[in-house]
């Protein structure tokens, strides 16, 4: 079952669809297909939201945190906002620091106002969210239609990233949610248990430009065995440049079957499995908060979610060995992650 409301967010007309199936209810709207709220039960079937939300929806309007919207045409940062494609360079805006570009500047994803539609069946509801970029208005090459599918079962929200150009270009898409399990935001995510499949990750220059890989092991970037995330994310990692976790983890290997990440809080039993057929994971310990009120009122701090960038590795066209993220004229772009909820013990 769901339902369409309209909003305004500035002068920009919004439109708020609503699904509820019996153990999920999930909310989006077609502004950067930037969901709002995603509910599951705890280990009392209490339905509560699991996503970080503004309270008031205009602060969604060019947000910084880029709060659970679509990223792209590009996810992180690209150094210096540039790259070559053949023999041509491409100058994005440098949105980071004035320097380097981050999720894809000005013409984000976040920030464009998506077509949509709905299909449903009784197994599964999905959002088609579509989007035309113009290669004539853009810092990026060619025209590229692209479509962001959500879907949602009784136990999860599967997101479907799809892209055609008609011009070779880059693409890497992401979603920026962020999960907070305790529910409603009761607490931070510092006493959330993590597993992360990952043994390689990528170092980070003082400007927060991903460089090369590394290795995980003896890191407080390790989560192979499942820990609580304060216990690798100690006050003295919490002093770094980053102030926590900020990192692109990759995947020991790339395989949509395998879960890549589970996170779990032990006070409410919900627990969270993520399932990619991306590269990389962006894990980001929401190190940086904004000025924006959240849900119920909330002022913000440091940890109150934790975002799973699915993605090709940021900065790849940079990076040796790296995924470039070129997507060349008339292929297509297909990529897909799922977040399954489950309560647990
Ligand atoms: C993340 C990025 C962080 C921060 C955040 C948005 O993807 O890695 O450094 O910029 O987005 O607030």
């Amino acid at each position: 079952m769901y339902s369409i409301d309209k909003k305004f967010i500035c002068d920009k007309e919004v439109s708020i669809i609503t699904v509820k199936r019996e153990k999920i209810h999930f909310s989006c709207m077609n502004y950067g297909a930037t969901v709002l709220s995603i509910m599951v039960p705890d280990g009392n079937g209490k339905l509560e939201n699991v996503v970080m939300n503004y309270q008031n929806i205009k602060s969604y309007d060019h947000n910084d945190m880029y709060l659970n919207a679509i990223i792209g045409p590009t996810s992180g940062r690209i150094k210096d906002g540039e790259f070559n494609i053949g023999d041509t360079t491409y100058f994005l805006d440098k949105n980071f620091i004035h320097a380097h570009n981050i999720h894809g500047g000005n013409e984000s994803f976040a920030f464009k106002t998506f077509d949509f539609h709905l299909k449903e069946s009784k197994s599964e509801t999905t959002i088609i969210f579509t989007l035309f970029k113009d290669g004539s208005s853009s810092k990026y090459p060619g025209n590229q239609n692209i479509k962001i599918s959500y879907i949602i079962t009784d136990t999860s929200v599967a997101i479907d990233f799809y892209g055609t150009t008609n011009q070779d270009t880059l693409l890497n898409m992401t979603s920026h949610l962020y999960f907070n399990l305790s529910g409603n935001l009761k607490r931070d995510v510092l006493d959330h248990t993590m597993y992360v499949n990952a043994s390689r990750y990528l170092e980070l220059d003082g400007e927060f430009i991903p460089t090369k890989f590394m290795l995980t092991e003896n890191t407080f970037l390790d989560f192979r065995t499942p820990t609580i995330i304060k216990e690798n994310m100690t006050p003295d990692v919490r002093k770094l440049p980053t102030k926590g976790i900020d990192h692109p983890f990759i995947l020991d290997s790339v395989d949509e079957s395998i879960m890549q990440v589970k996170l779990s809080d032990k006070e409410s039993k919900r627990s969270m499995k993520v399932y990619t057929s991306y590269p990389a994971i962006v894990i980001y310990t929401h190190n940086f908060p904004d000025e924006h009120k959240l849900e119920q009122n909330k002022i913000q701090k440091p940890h109150m979610g934790i975002c799973f960038e699915t993605q090709f590795e940021p900065n790849g066209i940079h990076v040796d060995g790296a995924n470039k993220a070129i997507l060349l004229k008339d292929e297509i772009y297909h990529q897909k992650t799922i977040f399954e909820f489950s309560v647990e013990g």
